[in-house]
């Protein structure tokens, strides 16, 4: 694996103080969580910055709603937020806040810079206004004539203010992104970002009259006005590491890592960047969007009140439970669509059931036949061989996923050898080795709990509490943090330095409410006609996905396969059996569901990694596809 910088730096989005945090806080910070812990594993030196934006007519409103003054307001929520991160084991170093005199000072001097640099000028402007974004909005902007985000329309504010150039930079910012193709990722928020540049860029209004917000940070050169709020918030991420002469900046810029959803893609996509251009800091080193989440179809969000409140679920679930889920069940870059019964049929299945009980089982064998001692392995055979390799290999696909900030897939990854861990138990069936075979018996309990220690390290960014409860059941000297990934590429080399114990389930499977009617007695012995009845739960574990054919050429040699890329929000390789139903270039362009978590198997020589579904009558085989053309990677259910 490639081997990157030393120093990683981490940012999450500074939250608006008002309204209280909900689920897509959770996640971006979550997210930033799981990433700073798996560079930690990394053995890099690490910072993680969160916090709260706390200027703004917004919150002037709220306050006044709430009959306190901004300050009294702004610290009261600001609080929620900063006791909230220690609870979903967040380990952010600093919580900046925008009202801190030191992130004032920097953005003075930001301004200030930016100003001696010739790229802030006095106008007049007239322009269509959103008080909910706080931002003006071009006519083409709009959709029927109102604010996409708030739906509502905008109104005509004539004002004398100071702007930004921002067009200056556009020609700048548009060879960056084209030269550093991973500056903004997932690739769809490169390419829009791409998109917005094809038009004039407009130059930035970056104050306010006094007259009209006083709630702001004072410009140095007129002090009849106040920032505009993206001027303020954006230089937090280099405000809360001390800029422009602490050790911290000095150390962690530019390597940071911002993590967003798709609403604030503008200001930090195109914004942010022109700012550190002209203020002659360099760019930060990526931009990482994700999608919403979103609850009945719609966006979860304060104005709509469908708040989904992390502490509830927490409390409920179960800490752990509740970061697996958001990781497992989002797809980095594409929208979710939250549910409470997800969420428990992933407990169930996933925590419960594999991992669970995996540990479960393990120790208890290991204290029945050796008092919780580790065996010493014997030689090992094809089996143990094929489960060491998959454990092995398991740490540079996870490694290479991670950095790709492909969570689900890294999971995937980890699960895929939890799977294979439970059938190597049920196949080598150590219970009737320990009767006859103690020699193989060794081996196989040491492969389990070696494969054991990897999943435990592996799974320690998003399930912290969890994973350390293994390493400690698992007697390892090491714990969490403690791991680095390349102790874990040789074989055998943490080894246990005290007896394994057993503790109570980890994860405790979630009853739920819906009675099931008393199993009645089968009557005739079930034909193999019959069709097999599956469980909702099993049907929930099929990740089927709206994809767009992108190529489709014949498989040479097969008389049926044709290989086709297909495009989930990720490009896949999947093998169909369609020659002689379709002709490969009438394939390109159409709409296909995939089974997108299915395990790949090679088909004349071409890997594939999924299916695609199709219905077959006397006529030939047709391809099921939506009605009318969706967002690829979209779910299906
Ligand atoms: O925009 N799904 O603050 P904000 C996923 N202060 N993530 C969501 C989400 C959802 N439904 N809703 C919110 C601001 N988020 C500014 C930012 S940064 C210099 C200034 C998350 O409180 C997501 O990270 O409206 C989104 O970008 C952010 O909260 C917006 O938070």
């Amino acid at each position: 694996m490639s081997s990157l910088s030393k120093q990683f730096y981490v940012t999450t989005p500074i939250y608006y103080v008002n309204a209280e945090p909900h689920i897509g806080h959770a996640y971006s910070t979550i997210v930033a969580d799981v990433l700073n812990r798996f560079y930690v594993l990394l053995g890099s030196e690490t910072f993680f910055l969160t916090g709260t934006d706390e200027h703004g007519d917004k919150i002037v409103t709220a306050a006044e709603k709430n009959g306190q003054t901004p300050k009294e307001y702004v610290d009261r929520i600001s609080n929620l937020f900063r006791v909230l991160w220690p609870k979903l084991n967040i380990t952010n170093n600093y919580f900046i806040r925008t009202t801190d005199e030191n992130h004032k000072e920097a953005v003075r001097l930001i301004l200030k810079k930016v100003k001696d640099n010739g790229d802030i000028y006095f106008s007049e402007y007239e322009g269509l206004y959103c008080f909910g974004c706080e931002r003006f909005f071009t006519e083409r902007e709009l959709v029927d004539g109102k604010c996409p985000d708030h739906g509502t329309a905008p109104e005509i504010i004539k004002e004398a203010n100071y702007f930004f150039k921002m067009s200056k930079y556009q020609g700048w910012l548009i060879d960056y992104i084209k030269e550093n193709p991973d500056f903004i990722r997932p690739e769809r928020y490169r390419n829009e970002v791409l998109s917005f540049l094809k038009e004039p860029l407009e130059d930035l209004c970056i104050s306010r009259p006094k007259s009209r917000l006083k709630w702001g940070i004072t410009l140095p050169f007129d002090e009849n006005f106040v920032t505009y709020v993206w001027f303020d918030a954006l230089i937090n991420y280099v405000s809360g590491i001390e800029y422009p002469e602490g050790v911290q900046f000095k150390k962690f810029w530019p390597a940071a890592q911002h993590i967003i959803a798709k609403d604030i893609l503008k200001p930090h996509g195109i914004y942010w960047p022109c700012m550190l251009k002209s203020a002659g800091i360099e760019p930060y080193q990526h931009l990482n969007v994700h999608g919403y989440w979103n609850v009945n179809e719609g966006k979860m969000s304060k104005s709509i009140g469908n708040v989904i409140r992390p502490l509830e679920l927490v409390d409920i679930y179960g800490l752990d439970a509740f970061r697996y889920f958001l990781l497992r069940d989002m797809v980095f870059g594409l929208d979710s669509e939250f549910s409470e019964e997800a969420l428990v049929v992933r407990i169930n299945a996933d925590l419960a059931n594999d991992l669970g009980n995996l540990v479960s089982r393990s120790l208890t064998m290991v204290l029945k036949y050796y008092n919780g001692e580790l065996p010493e392995p014997g030689p090992s055979n094809i089996e143990d061989n094929a489960l060491k390799a998959g454990a092995l290999e398991l740490v540079d696909r996870y490694e290479g996923f991670m950095k790709e900030l492909g969570f689900h897939k890294a999971l995937m990854a980890v699960w895929e050898v939890i799977g294979k861990v439970n059938k190597y138990i049920d196949t080598m069936a150590p219970w009737v080795l320990a009767k006859s075979d103690k020699e193989r018996l060794g081996t196989v309990i040491y492969h389990i709990a070696e494969t054991l220690k990897i999943v435990s390290a592996l799974v320690w960014p998003f399930m912290p509490e969890s994973a350390e409860k293994i390493q400690d059941q698992l007697g390892l000297g090491k714990k969490g943090r403690e791991f680095n990934l390349d102790d874990l590429r040789v074989w055998g080399k943490e080894r246990p330095v005290r007896a394994m114990t057993k503790a109570p389930a980890l994860f405790p499977r979630i009853e739920t409410n819906k009675k099931k009617p008393p199993e009645r007695k089968k009557e005739k012995k079930v034909s193999e006609k019959e069709p097999t009845v599956v469980s909702f739960e099993e049907f929930q574990k099929l990740d089927l996905r709206i994809g767009t054919v992108k190529t489709a050429e014949a498989i040479s040699g097969s008389k049926k396969l044709i290989k086709l890329i297909v495009d989930i929000g990720e490009e896949r390789t999947v093998v169909a059996g369609l020659v002689g139903h379709y002709d490969e270039q009438d394939l390109v362009g159409k709409q296909v569901v995939l089974v997108a978590n299915l395990k790949p198997v090679k088909l004349m020589g071409v890997e594939s990694h999924g299916m695609v579904l199709a219905a077959e009558d006397e006529s030939g085989v047709h391809i099921l596809m939506p009605d009318v053309v969706t967002m690829p990677g979209s779910k299906v259910r």
